[in-house]
């Protein structure tokens, strides 16, 4: 099903195709309810986590998992974007988790894509971070510019929930979703880095082949904004869960040791 690696401080499991990556990542988010049934949970969107909501919808069905305390944070929401637009993240969680799990309506959260006063709603968004007592395990994804949530590549790590500027080639990995490339927003407003840091545990999860190069670049190369994800080297508690497709980079150069 996986091997597991060290890599520095960072744990690397390779799983054998991403439908196991999606169960084992709901067995992570399974066992941390299980363990604290009113866990502060960070989730993303994009299309690798799909996998393992499908996963958490069918074991909340079959009575295995219960959102009913917990609070669960969304990293990002695209601006300006109404949350009725189906290519908006508020969309895509109703969708694909939220409509069909017994979390309660005022414990999911997610930045707000129609706020006329953004500044405001990253001030919002950071309070309702600090009143959950921050997160005890948050998923991501990463972009294949090493950008995580939508903190792309910079001079510098960024601190708090921010209002972002997406580089074209965010805009162009991300503009699959959107039926009208030209109706795709340039910003977003995303967690900061300090605040995912923060964050107790952390599990990334990488699929396919597009990805092989930045795993490595984000596991092996030099600590730099440049490469956002690359932060998750000096985070005390992460796994990293690949699938073999994402690990090819890391076959070819023999890091699998
Ligand atoms: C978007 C999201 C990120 C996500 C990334 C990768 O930019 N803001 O949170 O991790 O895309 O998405 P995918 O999983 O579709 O490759």
């Amino acid at each position: 099903m996986y091997i597991d690696y060290n890599i520095e401080q960072l744990h690397l499991r390779v799983t054998k195709d991403y439908d196991s990556l999606s169960k084992l990542a709901a067995d992570i988010v399974e066992e941390e309810l299980q363990n604290n049934p009113a866990a502060v949970i960070g989730f993303p969107t994009g299309s690798t986590p799909i996998g393992m909501y499908k996963e958490l919808v069918k074991r909340y069905q079959e009575g295995r998992i219960d959102f009913s305390l917990a609070t669960i944070f969304n990293l990002d929401e695209y601006h300006p974007i109404n949350p009725k637009n189906a290519q908006s993240f508020a969309y895509f969680m109703h969708q694909h988790l939220i409509d069909h799990i017994n979390i309660k309506k005022e414990n999911f959260h997610i930045p707000n894509g129609t706020c006329d006063d953004v500044e405001a709603e990253c001030q919002r968004f950071d309070e309702l971070l600090e009143k959950a007592g921050g997160i005890h395990l948050q998923v991501m994804g990463v972009g294949p510019n090493g950008h995580i949530a939508f903190n792309e590549p910079s001079e510098e790590f960024t601190k708090k929930t921010l209002f972002a500027d997406l580089t074209p080639s965010t805009i162009e990995a991300n503009s699959r979703f959107f039926p009208d490339k030209s109706k795709m927003p340039r910003h977003a407003i995303s967690m900061g880095i300090q605040s995912l840091f923060n964050a107790k545990k952390i599990l990334m999860l990488v699929n396919g082949e597009g990805k092989k190069e930045i795993v490595r670049k984000m596991l092996l190369g030099p600590v730099t904004p440049q490469v956002p994800a690359s932060i998750l080297q000096l985070h005390p508690n992460t796994l990293v869960m690949i699938d073999e497709e994402a690990a090819l980079e890391l076959e070819r150069n023999g890091d699998l040791k």
